[in-house]
């Protein structure tokens, strides 16, 4: 499992900047006047470092961006980063600049130059994130990263700071193994044996089998996994850091371990991208953990339906009727829209067991989602204004994108089956949207509710200033944040 590099805060000791080996990093501002660890660099550089403080090319860059002096004479570093940030940066500009540096990080050790920026702590939390890689299945000697130190203005003060911020990172990281990790390797057991782990820090971990499944009615999700040699599950996991007896919130993801499509199956190109279709129970999974961490002043409750979706002389047809939990049938026209299966069985055990003061939703559900807004922004489907905008406020501030979606009676009727109650798809045009309807029939009528189709931001192609090429761990920073200010204020 990955964890984040632990980053070791120091009071500022100008001595030890030109003994300092490996890379360093120092904040600076055109225009600016230079700090005192700087001035003592440039002294040491003899004006080098003025000259390019004030260079066209470090006054190009954009906040958080960074400029790279290879092996700069009068120092003993082989990289000194010249970041651009300003004494008033925003948090985002903040983890931006952090990434930049953790970037380049390898084997060889990094000083960050803190110094007395209101946001260190960012700037630390930004340089983990974006230090992360996923080598489990690199084989050849693995070298340790090497140790990573800031030099801050008030060492004590920062490393408080930052001490949830790691919880957050470990959760993040947590989801991105999660979601990189191939199905042969992350089947429905290990996934479900990763969960039950998290004991550990104190969550309750159940895991239903599927004889349970079966008395409980789950249809729908079974029906999805039947096809597959691993056998389908629903992991519950609890966090009651609040008050007792207290409803909790709920947090409910979709875990296809693989989507080949089924019967329906899937073209051969870009299939190998399906390992990522449980992103939804991978996020829920590192919330969950993050919770744990910083040991959460709030009950909440994280559920999964882990399955695979294979074709097999056992699978469900195209054509099969199924009968979900909730007792409505459903015609399965296309065994690839198998997430919304699931979910509707695992939304409605939800809602029946504890009745929740709220349920989140999120899934890898469509790739009409990835054609309406791209990869920069999730979806966000909702019954519930104020829930919508207490999650997009939190998306916001974390910068995660996400974008409010329309809903309406119009896009339900699509669903109608000849000979059952529903069918499983409503066609191509607006497909993210029937989704999200048919998952909605699944809610309980005053049940507040979100649904984030995450199928584009789970995973990304191209690396950004806080993570690496594949898992994003997309909604973890955001669902803690709302649930700190929903439920720890005051
Ligand atoms: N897991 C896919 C959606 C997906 C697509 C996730 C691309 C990530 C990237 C989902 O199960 C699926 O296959 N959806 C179908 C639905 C259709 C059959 C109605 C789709 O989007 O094509
Ligand atoms: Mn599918
Ligand atoms: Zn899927």
């Amino acid at each position: 499992m990955s964890h984040p590099l632990p980053i070791r805060f120091r009071d500022t000791d100008l001595e030890a900047l030109a003994r300092q080996t490996g890379r360093m990093a120092l904040l600076a501002e055109p225009g600016s006047t230079l700090s005192p660890a700087a001035r003592r660099i440039d002294r040491a550089m003899k004006g080098a470092l003025s000259r390019a403080v004030a260079s066209d090319a470090f006054d190009k860059l954009k906040p958080g961006e960074a400029l790279e002096m290879s092996f700069p004479s009068g120092l003993a570093v082989d990289v000194l980063l010249l970041v651009r940030l300003s004494k008033r940066a925003d948090i985002a500009e903040a983890r931006k600049a952090g990434g930049a540096i953790g970037k380049g990080h390898g084997t060889t050790p990094c000083l960050i130059l803190g110094e007395s920026h209101p946001r260190a702590a960012d700037i630390a939390f930004g340089f983990a994130l974006r230090a992360y890689e996923f080598n489990a299945h690199k084989t050849g000697e693995k070298k340790d990263p090497g140790a990573v130190a800031m030099m801050v203005a008030d060492a004590e003060k920062v490393a408080k700071a930052a001490a949830p911020m790691a919880a957050v990172a470990e959760g993040v990281f947590f989801t991105r193994d999660l979601v990189n990790e191939p199905a042969n390797v992350l089947t429905t057991y290990d996934f479900a044996a990763r969960l039950a782990a998290m004991q550990e820090l104190g969550l309750d971990v159940e895991i239903l089998e599927e004889p349970e499944l079966l008395k409980l009615g789950m249809g729908a999700l079974l029906g999805v996994g039947q096809g597959s040699e691993s056998p389908s599950k629903v992991v519950v996991m609890h966090w009651n850091g609040g008050k007792k007896g207290e409803a909790p919130f709920a947090l409910v993801g979709k875990g296809v371990v693989f989507d080949s499509g089924g019967i329906s199956i899937k073209p051969a190109a870009g299939m190998e991208e399906m390992t990522m279709d449980m992103g939804g129970a991978g996020v829920v999974a590192g919330v969950m953990r993050t919770l744990a961490l910083r040991k959460a002043k709030a009950n909440v409750v994280g559920l999964v339906g882990l399955v695979e979706n294979m074709p097999d002389g056992r699978a469900q047809r195209p054509g099969d009727v199924v009968r979900s939990m909730k007792g409505d049938t459903i015609e399965v026209i296309n065994t690839d829209a198998e997430g919304r299966l699931v979910l509707a069985d695992v939304l409605w055990y939800a809602q029946e067991r504890f009745r929740p003061t709220g349920i989140i939703n999120l899934a890898t559900l469509t790739g009409a989602i990835i054609i309406a807004l791209g990869h920069e922004n999730a979806g966000v489907f909702s019954n519930d204004v104020p829930l919508a905008s207490a999650f997009l406020k939190a998306a916001a501030a974390e910068g995660e994108g996400a974008w409010m979606m329309p809903m309406g009676d119009s896009y339900d009727a699509k669903l109608k089956s000849r000979i059952a109650d529903m069918m499983n798809v409503g066609g191509r045009e607006g497909g993210a949207i029937t989704a999200a309807q048919f998952l909605k029939r699944f809610i309980k009528p005053d049940m507040p509710w979100c649904h984030l189709d995450i199928a584009g931001t789970a995973l990304l192609k191209n690396d950004t200033s806080l993570a690496p090429k594949g898992a994003t761990g997309w909604g973890v920073m955001a669902l803690d944040r709302m649930i700190r200010d929903r439920f720890e204020k005051g």
